[in-house]
Formats: structure tokens, C-alpha cells, sequence
């Protein structure tokens, strides 16, 4: 394990992490490269008797050397904006290997991947198809598509992360989308590739991929029936990670359960897997600044926050919580871990039960590697936090906590302001 104790004290890899609070203060994020490797492997290993392309969900962790790592496995990216192209560019992504989903594109966005050339786009509607081939038009380009289907299935997660239900915005119907195909087909601009889903996320059974997949190949087999030719199958990403106890699918088994009929159809199948790779490879790191006792209940008024970390407070996510220090008793109480931030809902965990702990001790978060730092704001005017990557017995900052001149940047005082 990436992160586990050595004499009462928890390290990352080879290095005891209070070394790294002492240098650079708290909080911060910390991952680790070991732990980042394995999560790419499980899906480079459950890929090689078929044809796939792992296409990283560059919004899971998007920080520069979290993507190099991955990018560096031959693996490629699932974008969802043009700021995720240019991060994933920017870390030596293929373009030939990456998809960009959404059901906002802009033009400019639009235009900024053809000009580099991604695999290609998954178009999720009718109006964004027609807007695609004029864009393509403009610049004498043939944009590559998959249409993302929606198979309604129910991935039995949070409602927030659900998307492959038919009241979600994601996507098209899968009964109407032969039509989209069609009109698809007759555009000069455009060249039908694929199939997309996404049903969700945080999915920790296989039943519903299986269930979505069973639709999608009787999709493509229609589809070839009308001399609509499919190469790739995108999946999506969604499997789930360990929070707690859940024990979701290995994409080895997903992949043996799907694998004849991608063969089949000489398919290639894309994974945009994001918290399956990078879920358990962080944590997020904050110290204690106070302690209070109100009537019975006892919190711990720690130094990051929502801002920091939104899962528990826009989820009520569960993130398991470790002392960085064990202690000598096991005495253990439940308190409330909240932050500094002016909001009842600045919480990262309630009634848990947690050591007798005092001001200035820290405190890991577990499982923060993913939806963590990229769903961070300055809210309350708090700077983001630095990120940390441990390969071994080293540590290296790979993101630096801003200031706050870094907060006022770019904001400007109108001249009548300053009469
Ligand atoms: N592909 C598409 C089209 C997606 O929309 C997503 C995630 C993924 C792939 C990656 O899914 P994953 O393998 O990470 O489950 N902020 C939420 C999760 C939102 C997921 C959005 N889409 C959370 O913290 O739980």
C-alpha cells in the first residue's frame, strides 16, 4: 500500500508525511506515483487481448505531472473543454488519442481540436453536430465523431454522477440516435467513427456496463446493416474506487465480459477511466487548528475545506480520515471534521469516529486523488493549495500554493472608483 504506517506514523511510499507538512505547511494534496502506476496498469493489463485505447478523464486530476505520468503509459485522454486540451497537449498528449465529450463545445473549441487533430469528438447533440460540420467546413477539415448514446441504464450511484438515464442531459437516445447517425453520414464535413456512453460514475457493479454495452453492440450491428461502418466503441469511464467498503469491478473483468463481441466486430474499445486511476493514488493533508466541545458534540476545526475538497459537502461523500500520528491509546471519540469556511455545509466528515486529538495535529484524508484538487475554488478568498507527487523515498512539489496576489489576478478598479 502507497500510504501506510511505519512506527505510528503514516508515510506516502518511502517518505513519512509530516517531513513534507514541515516544508511546505498544510494543507496540501499528496500523491503517489507507485499507486498512479498501478491504476494505469489494471487497464493496460485488462486491454491487452483486444484492440483499446485508454483515454485518461483529464477531470479527475489534471495537474501537469499527474498527466506526463499517465500520458507516459501510451495512454491518451478524455477532454471535456478546451483548457483540457491544452493541459493535456501541454503534457505531451497524442492528439490521436484523445476524445473530447461535452454537451456545451464551443466553436472555438471546436476548432482548436481540429486544428490539432484529436481521435474524435462525441457529439451529444443534433444542433452540435450541424454547428461541428460547419466548423469543420470553415477549415477544410473532416471532423471524426461518435455520437454519445444514451443506453438508459440505471448505474444504481449518487443522482449527481448518474448520466446514461433517458431524463439526463448527457447524450442522445439510443433509439433516436440511427437517425443522428444517418444525417451523420450525409454531412461532407464529417466522418462517423464511433459509439460513445457514459452511464455514470462511482459504479461499483458491473451489471450496468454490461447492460449498456449490450445495447450499444446492437446499435453498431444496425448501424453496419446500413453501411454505417463502426471502429470504436467508447465505453466511458465510472468504475468505482474503495471509499469505504464497496468492492467495485476490476476493468479486467468489464473488458472479459465484453471482449468476444468487441472481437467480433473488429472493434477498438476506448476506457475513459478517471477515478479508477487516480482515486486511492491521493490524499489530501490538513491539520487540526482547534478544537471544540459544544453540548455533546466534539469537532475538529481543521485548515482545509470545502473549498479545498467539495466531495463530502456537495456529495455528503464519504472520505475515510487517518491520523498522520497514531497514538499510544485507542481511545476513540466521534467528532465532526469541519472547516474554516462561513457554512454549516463545510464539512469533510461528521460523527466520525476519530482519536482524542489536539490542536496542531494532522490528519489524511483518504481517497481525495480524484474530483479533489480540480473541483477546488478560492472560495472565501482561500488560496489553492500546493500538490505533491512521491515517486520512492523522494517528493516533489508539483503545484505551488498561490498567494494572494495570486487571488487578485487579473481583477481591475474601474479609474471612477479611484477618484
Ligand atoms: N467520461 C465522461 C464522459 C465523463 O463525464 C466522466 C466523468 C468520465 C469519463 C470519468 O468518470 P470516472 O471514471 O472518473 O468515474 N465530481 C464527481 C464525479 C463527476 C464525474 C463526471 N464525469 C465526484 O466527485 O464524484
Amino acid at each position: 500500500m502507497a500510504f501506510s504506517y511505519c512506527n505510528k506514523e503514516l508515510y506516502c511510499e518511502g517518505v513519512p508525511i509530516s517531513k513534507i507538512a514541515q516544508e511546505i505547511g498544510t494543507p496540501f494534496y499528496l500523491y503517489s506515483y507507485e499507486e498512479l502506476m498501478k491504476g494505469v496498469k489494471k487497464y493496460k493489463e485488462a486491454l491487452t487481448e483486444i484492440k483499446g485505447i485508454i483515454c485518461y478523464a483529464v477531470k479527475a486530476n489534471s495537474n501537469l505531472a499527474i498527466l506526463r505520468a499517465i500520458f507516459r503509459e501510451e495512454a491518451g485522454a478524455d477532454i471535456v473543454s478546451g483548457g483540457e486540451l491544452f493541459r493535456a497537449l501541454r503534457a505531451g498528449v497524442d492528439p490521436k488519442r484523445v476524445v473530447f465529450a461535452g454537451v456545451g463545445k464551443t466553436e472555438k473549441e471546436m476548432e482548436y481540436a481540429l486544428r490539432v487533430g484529436i481521435l474524435m469528438f462525441n457529439v451529444e447533440s443534433e444542433e452540435e453536430l450541424e454547428v461541428l460540420n460547419h466548423v469543420a467546413k470553415k477549415l477544410n477539415k473532416k471532423a471524426p465523431i461518435a455520437i454519445r448514446v444514451n443506453p438508459d441504464v440505471d448505474p444504481e450511484t449518487h443522482p449527481y454522477i448518474s448520466t446514461g438515464l433517458k431524463e439526463s442531459k448527457f447524450g442522445i437516445d439510443i433509439r433516436e440516435s440511427p437517425k443522428v447517425y444517418k444525417k451523420a453520414k450525409q454531412m461532407e464535413n464529417i466522418e462517423v467513427l464511433g459509439v460513445h456512453c457514459h452511464i455514470g460514475s462511482q459504479i461499483t457493479k458491473i451489471s450496468p456496463f454490461i447492460d449498456a454495452a449490450k445495447r450499444v453492440f446492437e446499435l453498431i450491428d444496425n448501424l453496419n446493416n446500413e453501411n454505417i461502418s463502426i471502429k470504436y466503441f467508447d465505453i466511458g469511464g465510472g468504475i468505482g474506487i474503495t471509499y469505504k467498503d464497496e468492492n467495485p469491478p476490476k476493468p479486467s473483468e468489464l473488458v472479459e465480459a465484453i471482449k468476444e463481441d468487441i472481437k467480433k466486430r473488429n472493434l477498438t474499445l476506448i476506457m475513459e477511466p478517471g477515478r479508477s486511476i487516480v482515486g486511492n493514488a491521493g490524499i489530501f493533508v490538513t491539520k487540526i487548528l482547534y478544537t471544540k466541545k459544544k453540548d455533546k458534540k466534539t469537532f475538529y476545526i481543521v485548515d482545509g475545506a470545502m473549498n479545498d475538497l467539495a466531495r463530502p459537502a456537495l456529495y455528503g461523500a464519504y472520505h475515510e480520515i487517518k491520523p498522520i500520528n497514531l497514538k499510544e491509546e485507542h481511545i476513540t471519540i466521534k467528532a465532526d471534521v469541519v472547516g474554516p469556511i462561513c457554512e454549516t455545509g463545510d464539512f469533510l466528515a461528521k460523527e466520525r469516529g476519530l482519536p482524542i486529538m489536539e490542536k496542531g495535529e494532522l490528519l489524511a484524508i483518504m481517497s481525495a486523488g480524484a474530483y479533489g484538487f480540480t473541483m477546488a475554488s478560492n472560495y472565501n478568498s482561500r488560496p489553492k493549495v500546493p500538490e505533491v507527487l512521491v515517486k520512492d523515498k523522494e517528493w516533489f512539489l508539483i503545484r505551488e500554493r498561490e498567494t494572494y496576489e495570486d487571488l487578485v489576478r487579473g481583477e481591475r478598479i474601474p479609474e471612477f472608483l479611484l477618484e
